[in-house]
């Protein structure tokens, strides 16, 4: 497949859940952090032609150090208050670069492990005519609802629900549209007025959010070496 999109790493989250000192971008696994196994991930992909990271504000230039250190050649970009956000401004400095962009990707530095299979799905599904697509599995757990006091009212039927993963794939006009619906709080795949088809996810484009996900992420790597 030619390199034809354009992917946006939204990485400027501090990592909370995680807790480490450093934001969860910067957090090494085997020795590299998430963000450069994100966009080493995306280039191997062999469908993404340039690559915009939208890092947190006060580790802009050590985001730009590693990516450059690694000779990935990502754009790196500060980004912005909430994941939305920064995907505005890593679209735009995306746009400030080049007039022909076609596809765009979404991908979450957090989800650093995600197959390069499922990187080039999303983009054949956009090329072949999807104007939105996102990677999705099944939901396994029993979802139950529960009250403000955390009393179970009922169980929510898992058919028609799905576990969204990312790279999500948009054509650069409903990407545009999305950013703006997406600025009063939706989500962006929220409310873009089109179809919004989906490929099938993967386990190991799992997020990486808790410290025991990072722990499953070292023994996937290890168990790949
Ligand atoms: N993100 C971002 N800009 C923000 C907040 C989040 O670019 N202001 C990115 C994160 O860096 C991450 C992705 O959006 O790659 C998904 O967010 P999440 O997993 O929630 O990461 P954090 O917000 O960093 O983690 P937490 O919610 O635990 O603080
Ligand atoms: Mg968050």
């Amino acid at each position: 497949m030619d390199a034809e999109a354009v992917a946006l790493v939204p990485a400027a989250g501090r990592g909370e859940r995680l807790g480490d000192r450093d934001p969860k971008a910067l957090v090494r696994v085997r020795g590299i952090p998430l963000v450069v196994h994100a966009v080493r991930g995306l280039l191997n992909a062999g469908c993404v032609r340039r690559v915009v990271v939208a890092a947190p504000l006060s580790h802009v230039d050590a985001t730009r150090a590693v990516l450059a250190d690694a000779g990935t050649g990502a754009l790196v970009v500060p980004g912005g208050a909430d994941r939305t956000d920064s995907v505005r401004l890593a679209l735009r400095a995306a746009l400030d670069e080049s007039h022909d962009i076609q596809i765009v990707l979404v991908h979450d530095a957090a989800r650093a492990f995600t197959p390069p299979e499922m990187i080039r799905a999303v983009v054949a599904a956009v090329a072949a005519g999807a104007p939105a697509v996102v990677p999705v599995l099944p939901v396994a757990d029993t979802v139950k609802r529960v009250d403000a006091g955390e009393f179970v009212t009922g169980t929510v039927s898992r058919t028609d629900l799905r576990a969204a993963q990312t790279p999500q794939g948009f054509t650069l006009d409903v990407l545009c549209r999305a950013c703006e619906a997406a600025a009063a709080g939706a989500g962006l795949t929220d409310r873009v007025g089109v179809p919004i088809s989906t490929v099938p996810g993967h386990p190991a484009a799992m997020k990486v959010t808790t410290p025991f996900d990072l722990a499953v992420a070292e023994a996937l790597l290890g168990a790949e070496t």
